[in-house]
């Protein structure tokens, strides 16, 4: 292993490093960071796909909140439209009572799940929505971006969506000879509707200079590249009503209460009537525009087109940035809810815990791209990389402070230049970590963070503190690799803290005795400045963080 050379290398030692680190971020505290995900449909209950994207926005909520940012993390429902109510319709409720039912029953629990730290959750069919969506379409329609029309095209319920046919496929098996919708697989429906119509066909223009003006608009780079293909080959104003006389559920145009507003006008404007778009201009000023918005690929072009189409139209500026990410696939499919091939997130947490239901898929899959979820590798990952790499190396410090000083941890002396080496991967670790992340690579800051793990593990087996402790002339030079140890846990409690806030909660507490304040208020551009933990430190005891697993139980 590399880190082992290294570390038997002779380095010049490297002068006073622990004192001098430079602090690499510029962010300021209190700097507002706003990051979102999809509100998504009630017509069932979520999957690990919904759960994916809840857990990778809010480990850059907390990041960014560790970094002592104001960040604040929206995420919601999307409860109107044709979809949520026939499954109303099919379970012979009422959609109000059904998206309630499920709101409570399904949605919210799943925040707890997978332990989501949420400042705010928007249902679409609160008075707090549904009136500024009102507002926002008034104000489009007062400035002659709305216009009535006539619509004859097809439109897939699952997606919610107007479908060309250039989106549709021919259908297989029991709807063999159809149109059928690529993503769905079920046939789509003809509609013929007196509708109003949204001049989004104005905006290819404006949209194109803006993509342009702003590179880092749509990431990763393969999302910008084919949403600025597709308004290159020209847009077509779009439907924003639908006629009440097919169904109402959604809310009324305010000028024409015959006609309701389409289901994804209503939905996306849940990112700005949640921070007080139309009712409190100080609260909306202070978050908007968005850092980040979180979406599946499978809405990029919702987000990426339509969206800063209808702001640019109200003036209101675009988000900083879409993050389209890859899907979970099932047999090289997505996994979905109309398919009937989604997992339910605590058939996972239920047996691995919420710690590692974050790690696993946001180390296991790159950011961006599609990824397989597969029991062996989560079990594979969580032994290798939690419970051994991780957790044992914490068990395994704090067991030998309690053994060797009776748990009271001990002043290091002279750092040699195997310790130097820690404090330098501790501080890389860091740079890159924090680097990787606003880069939206959430899986490059925690290879980034193992570093530092990989290298605790191979400076404890190099140093071998159960032989220096067999001889009382090492006395100090024990208490100095241990000491160097608990440092390095301790930069990894603040690093990892986004990512498994159980464990490093618990480990945090072990390690400080509450002599370092709450492991929130840590600052994490400052967490490797060193020899942060107090000589004389009463060392707790550390429940297992990750106990193995049965395999057979793993299924
Ligand atoms: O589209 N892999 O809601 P939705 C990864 N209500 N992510 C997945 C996934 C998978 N297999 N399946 C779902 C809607 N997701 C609209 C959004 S926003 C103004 C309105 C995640 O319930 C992913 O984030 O169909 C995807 O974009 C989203 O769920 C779609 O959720
Ligand atoms: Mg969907």
């Amino acid at each position: 292993m590399s880190s082992i050379k290294r570390c038997l290398i002779t380095e010049p030692r490297i002068e006073t490093l622990s004192v001098k680190i430079v602090k690499m971020s510029t962010n300021l505290p209190g700097q507002s960071f706003y990051v979102t995900t999809p509100i998504f449909y009630v017509n069932d209950a979520p999957h690990i796909g919904h759960a994916y994207t809840e857990v990778a926005a809010d480990v850059l909520a907390r990041w960014h909140r560790q970094r002592g940012e104001d960040s604040f993390l929206l995420t919601g429902t999307d409860e109107h439209g044709e979809k949520v109510l026939r499954t109303a319709a099919a379970n012979k409720t009422s959609a109000q009572e059904w998206t309630d039912k499920l709101v409570h029953d399904a949605w919210l629990p799943l925040l707890e799940t997978i332990d989501i730290d949420n400042q705010d959750f928007i249902r679409t069919t609160e008075p707090r929505h549904e009136a500024n969506v009102q507002k926002f379409m008034q104000k489009l329609y007062d400035a002659g971006f709305i216009y009535q029309g006539s619509f004859k095209g097809a439109y897939c319920v699952g997606c919610e969506e107007y479908k060309n046919k250039a989106d549709l496929v021919d259908g297989t098996g029991e709807f063999e000879g159809q149109d059928v919708c690529a993503i769905h697989s079920k046939p789509v429906e003809q509609l013929e509707e007196n509708n109003y119509f949204f001049k989004l066909s104005q905006f290819e223009e404006p949209l194109l200079n803006f993509f342009a003006e702003n590179p880092n608009f749509i990431q990763p780079e393969s999302a910008r590249n084919e949403v600025v293909a597709f308004v290159k080959r020209g847009l077509d104003d779009l439907s924003i009503s639908r006629s009440k006389e097919k169904f109402d559920w959604g809310i009324d145009i305010p000028w024409d209460d015959s006609h309701i507003t389409y289901v994804w006008f209503d939905a996306l404007l849940n990112y700005i009537t949640a921070i007080g778009y139309g009712q409190d201009d100080a609260e909306f000023n202070k978050r908007w525009p968005a850092t980040v918005q979180i979406v599946g690929k499978d809405i990029l072009r919702f987000h990426a087109v339509i969206w800063p189409a209808m702001l640019m139209a109200a003036d209101i500026k675009p988000p900083q940035q879409i993050f389209g990410h890859g899907w979970l696939l099932v047999g090289g499919e997505k996994m979905s809810k109309s398919k009937l091939t989604g997992i339910a997130p605590n058939q996972i947490t239920d047996i691995f815990g919420s710690d590692a239901f974050r790690y696993y898929f946001m180390k296991a899959i790159a950011f961006g791209q599609d990824g397989s979820f597969s029991w062996e590798d989560l079990s594979a990952r969580y032994h290798s990389e939690l419970a051994n790499g991780f957790g044992n190396l914490a068990s395994r410090t704090l067991a030998m402070v309690r053994r060797y000083f009776d748990g009271v941890l001990q002043a290091p002396g002279q750092y040699s230049d195997a310790d130097n080496q820690v404090i330098e991967v501790a501080r890389t670790a860091v740079v890159n970590a924090d680097r990787a992340i606003d880069e939206v690579a959430i899986h490059e800051a925690i290879a980034a963070t193992w570093t530092l793990v990989d290298e605790l593990n191979n400076f404890i087996t190099v140093q071998e503190p159960w032989v220096l402790a067999k001889d009382e002339a090492n006395r100090e030079r024990l208490a100095t690799v241990l000491y160097v140890a608990s440092e390095g846990l301790r930069v990894l409690s603040v690093l990892l803290n986004p990512v498994i806030p159980k464990a490093t909660g618990k480990l945090w507490a072990a390690l400080t005795e509450g002599k370092l304040g709450d492991l929130a208020d840590q600052r994490l551009t400052e967490s490797a400045n060193w020899d942060q933990l107090v000589e004389g430190t009463n060392i707790g005891e550390l429940a297992v963080l990750f106990p193995r697993i049965e395999t057979e139980s793993a299924q």
